[in-house]
């Protein structure tokens, strides 16, 4: 897989991604010792980072994960959420952290922290690999964030563009003509 052709710029290479990951999770550690812990993965995009990170939790967490679509045929997030995945724990009593791979407009996470917070939980928190202030539309807490980055389509290390390039183990930007 030759991806030199198609890459416009590699924003975050592989061992900074790992640095930082390794650095959230030290944090997360220490913040939630003696509490019981619920990491749930957004699915797909934050299938690696949620892998990375789980490592450097030192803590009996559990897991658990939730796939969800933007409801109706916008392309652009609408903030009405569907889940295609639910959750197969329960919440009572646990402290959630979304584990999210970016927030754009925070419309999806704004959804799914008010879904999850009704179910009865301790605490909600996220905690996302990459964070697009500049897309924002509404205000979502975040309390664990690995790289504000620029306001340009990322993928790899688990983002795709029409589903390829999540195994990239970086993350870069594609050339313009590979959306044409
Ligand atoms: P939003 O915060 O509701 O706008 O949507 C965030 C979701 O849009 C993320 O979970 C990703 O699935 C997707 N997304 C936003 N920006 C990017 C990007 O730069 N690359 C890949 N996926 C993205
Ligand atoms: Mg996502």
């Amino acid at each position: 897989m030759d991806l030199n052709h198609i890459t416009k710029e590699i924003m975050i290479d592989e061992v900074s991604l790992l640095n930082k990951v390794k650095e959230l999770g030290e944090k997360i550690t220490r913040d939630y010792a003696d509490k019981d812990l619920l990491l749930v993965c957004v699915l797909n995009g934050a299938v690696m980072f949620m892998a990375d990170l789980m490592k450097s939790i030192k803590l009996n967490v559990e897991i658990d994960f939730m796939a969800v679509s933007s409801y109706g045929l916008s392309t652009k997030s609408s903030g009405v959420v569907k889940i295609i995945k639910d959750l197969d724990k329960t919440v009572e009593g646990k402290h959630i952290l979304i584990v999210e791979d970016i927030i754009d407009s925070g419309l999806t996470l704004a959804y799914l922290i008010e879904n999850l917070k009704s179910r009865g939980p301790e605490s909600v928190e996220i905690c996302t690999l990459l964070n697009k202030p500049s897309g924002r539309k509404t205000d979502v807490p975040t309390k664990y964030v690995g790289f504000d980055i620029k306001n340009e389509f990322v993928v790899g290390y688990g983002l795709d563009y029409a589903e390829k390039y999540r195994n990239v183990p970086y993350i870069f930007v594609l050339k313009e003509e590979v959306y044409s």
